[in-house]
């Protein structure tokens, strides 16, 4: 056992392990409980929930999940696919649209305006315009998205040109978030980024002048071959870009990505990863860095620019409990305080849907507890937390609820909480994921996350 008394192979996502090396490993904390805790038997309740209409206002968003990438950056988790063509991406497309409908079709969610609409991946801008233009009209014939107040989508800088910027503005997105992750062709290449920096730098003013509501950058401290000084240059080239809000995550290996493969196997050259105190000091310093340049931190990830509405409603709802249709490969949703997550095999997943089947694979009903631990332990991720918001929406006093995993916290200056709120410190903000699993049900406790 180490000093946090987590055992030494507890997962920094469920284990209170202060982690020092970068190790393979989930970090970075996006639901509750774990996923490993999900399972098979559990999909029958999320086919119910289904069958019977929704008597509340919960806000209802969407999310497709577009699995294709150019390449495999050797960092990346997600499930995404580098070898299909034209036609198999076309079947794909079809058998989202496919699954939209089936939905559109269930008691529960006929007649729900959507809120909000995330295209995310692997890399949404991989598709054609024409692809996107189908499949846009498809979704809109199921779910009608005129009301909704976001659309959001990814890109990564490569796969722009101005004619598919134009057809993404076209179907109405209002936030673009494009994966820059870093401003030096080496490091890039390193990474295994299929892009560079001139790609970024010919496609900005293509995407300024559309005059998108928001766009987003994304950057990763801690890539491999990273220094203090490509990580300052990296950091002042982003000011200059000039967007409206940046993302910054810190460098985790979770087991599915190349170079975690390479870590456990023990195969090739080790592999130079900064460690989390260094990747800290980065994210640190870039957020000193944005906050000189008139931008004001959002979440512990992201920074947005001062008196601009820059807000970001898929993360907002999310964290808020709303329900999520998860679509695509793989993807995660959320309906009537079930999880559930869509199969992640390309066979299967097609297979379900020529059958006209929604492709669940595993599901979890939560507790009125651990949707409280759910959005507390989400909503912590901003920073500050209110006490009303959970008097009033879980009718429960979360102060004295989690009082002694604060009091905890707070005597290791991670952060301050009163009667009426907490407050992540600096140092807590910026580990706020190892910081978690202190509110979790003991039994979800130094086990795998995923
Ligand atoms: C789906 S990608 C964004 C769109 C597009 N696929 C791209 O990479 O440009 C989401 C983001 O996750 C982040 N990311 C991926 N793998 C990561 C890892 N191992 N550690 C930290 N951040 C990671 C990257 O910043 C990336 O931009
Ligand atoms: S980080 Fe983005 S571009 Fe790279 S493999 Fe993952 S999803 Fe694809």
């Amino acid at each position: 056992m180490n000093a946090t008394n987590a055992p030494a192979n507890a997962e920094p996502a469920t284990g209170r392990k202060a982690n020092k090396t970068t190790d393979v490993g989930s970090v970075f904390v996006s639901n509750y409980p774990p996923y490993s805790a999900w399972s098979g038997d559990q999909v029958a309740s999320v086919h119910k929930a289904l069958k019977s209409p929704c008597s509340d206002t919960t806000p209802l968003g969407l999310y497709l999940h577009i699995p294709f990438c150019r390449k495999r950056c050797k960092f990346c988790y997600f499930r995404v696919y580098t070898d299909k063509n034209g036609a198999a991406i076309q079947r794909y497309l079809d058998a989202l649209a496919n699954e939209i409908d089936l939905y559109s079709h269930s008691p529960r969610i006929a007649q729900r305006p959507l809120h909000f609409v995330y295209f995310g991946g692997g890399t949404p801008s991989y598709i054609s315009a024409k692809h996107l233009r189908t499949l846009v009209q498809r979704i809109k014939n199921a779910l009608p998205w005129d009301q909704a107040a976001e659309i959001a989508f990814e890109c990564e800088p490569g796969t722009l040109t101005q004619t598919k910027l134009e057809a993404i503005k076209e179907i109405g997105v209002t936030r673009l978030s494009v994966g820059v992750e870093n401003l030096n062709d080496t490091i890039l290449r390193e990474n295994g980024r299929a892009h560079v920096t001139k790609e970024i730098y010919t496609t900005w003013p293509w995407i300024k002048a559309l005059d998108f509501e928001q766009v987003n950058l994304d950057l990763i401290a801690g890539m491999v071959g990273e220094t203090w000084d490509s990580w300052r240059q990296t950091v002042q080239q982003t000011i200059d870009l000039d967007p409206d809000s940046i993302t910054v995550y810190q460098m985790e290996l979770p087991y599915n990505t190349v170079y975690s493969k390479s870590v456990l196997d023990g195969t090739g050259t080790p592999i130079p990863l900064a460690d989390w105190d260094t990747k800290r000091a980065w994210h640190a310093y870039a957020f000193e860095q944005f906050q000189a340049a008139n931008y004001q931190i959002s979440s512990a990830y992201t920074v947005s620019k001062k008196n601009t509405s820059n807000r970001f409603l898929y993360r907002d709802a999310l964290w808020r409990g709303s329900d999520m249709l998860g679509t695509g490969i793989a993807s995660f949703g959320h309906i009537d305080g079930i999880h559930y997550q869509n199969n992640p095999q390309w066979d299967a997943y097609l297979a379900a849907l020529d059958d006209d089947q929604l492709p669940f694979n595993r599901a979890y009903t939560t507790s009125a507890t651990e949707r409280l631990t759910r959005e507390m332990i989400l909503q912590l991720k901003l920073g500050h937390l209110s006490a009303d918001y959970f008097r009033e929406k879980f009718d429960i006093d979360i102060i004295q609820h989690f009082a002694p995993a604060l009091t905890k916290l707070q005597d290791q200056q991670m952060l301050h909480f009163d009667a009426d709120q907490i407050e992540l410190t600096p140092s807590g903000l910026l580990r706020v994921d190892q910081l978690l699993p202190e509110f979790y049900d003991e039994k979800f406790r130094d086990r795998r996350y995923t």
